[in-house]
């Protein structure tokens, strides 16, 4: 197997805990139009872009609504959502992820964040990761969502590491295939059942290592 020379890292739900504000904005968004939106619903938003999450929500609840609309929406969710994580700061990084950042840049291992989010930038500078990327692709920078390779094909670009010497950490099914997409290897941050097509599953990034990387 090829070495692990470059690490590309999702953001929500890999190394800050923002799903759940990306949650209580879709869910304030579905109480308005009159319906309900649990937190089972709210799996099948994650890692997906902002407007094809709106549009699952909208067949949630069964509305059709024209574009205009639609926009008007997804800009009130975001409007809540940037509230919400302008408030951040360091203690919303989730266990283990600034130890496992560091680990990789002291072995010069090369950093790259494969974030959909058009907010990632807000989120990197107020919980203090910026510094810690040698590259970072997010949602202004792509332009087709996950499971399509594109966020991790550009990372590999940007650091000059190959497909094959990289390694993408995902929290959600659609970054796992759009992982294997981009012929990189994948740990899986969660459950086993959602990530199954992981090569490796785990908890957390407090159970990663740099040693374990050799179990890819
Ligand atoms: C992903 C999240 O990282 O970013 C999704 O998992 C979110 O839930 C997507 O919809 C887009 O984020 P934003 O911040 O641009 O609305
Ligand atoms: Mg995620």
């Amino acid at each position: 197997m090829a070495s692990i020379q470059a690490c590309l890292f999702d953001l929500d739900g890999v190394l800050v805990d923002t799903a759940k504000y990306h949650y209580l904005a879709w869910r304030r968004l579905a109480e308005e139009l009159g319906f309900g939106f649990t937190e089972q619903d709210n799996e099948r938003l994650k890692g997906v872009s902002r407007t094809a999450s709106l549009e699952i929500l909208l067949e949630i609840g069964g509305l059709q609504l024209d574009e205009e609309t639609k926009q008007q929406l997804a800009e009130r969710k975001n409007t809540w959502y940037v509230e919400s994580i302008s408030r951040m700061d360091e203690s919303e990084i989730l266990p283990g992820a600034l130890d496992f950042l560091k680990a990789c840049r002291s072995k010069g291992i090369k950093v790259a964040l494969g974030s959909a989010s058009k907010n990632a930038m807000l989120i990197l500078n107020n919980t203090g990761l910026t510094p810690y990327f040698d590259a970072i692709i997010d949602g202004t920078k792509t332009s087709a969502a996950k499971p399509d390779p594109e966020v991790f094909v550009l990372g590999s670009e940007e650091v000059g590491v190959p497909p094959e010497n990289c390694v993408v950490f995902e929290d959600a099914e659609a970054g796992i295939e759009a992982a294997i997409r981009a012929g990189m290897r994948s740990v899986g941050i969660g459950s086993p059942e959602n990530l199954s097509r992981a090569n490796l599953v785990v908890p957390s990034l407090q159970q990663m290592t740099i040693d374990r990387l050799g179990e890819l």
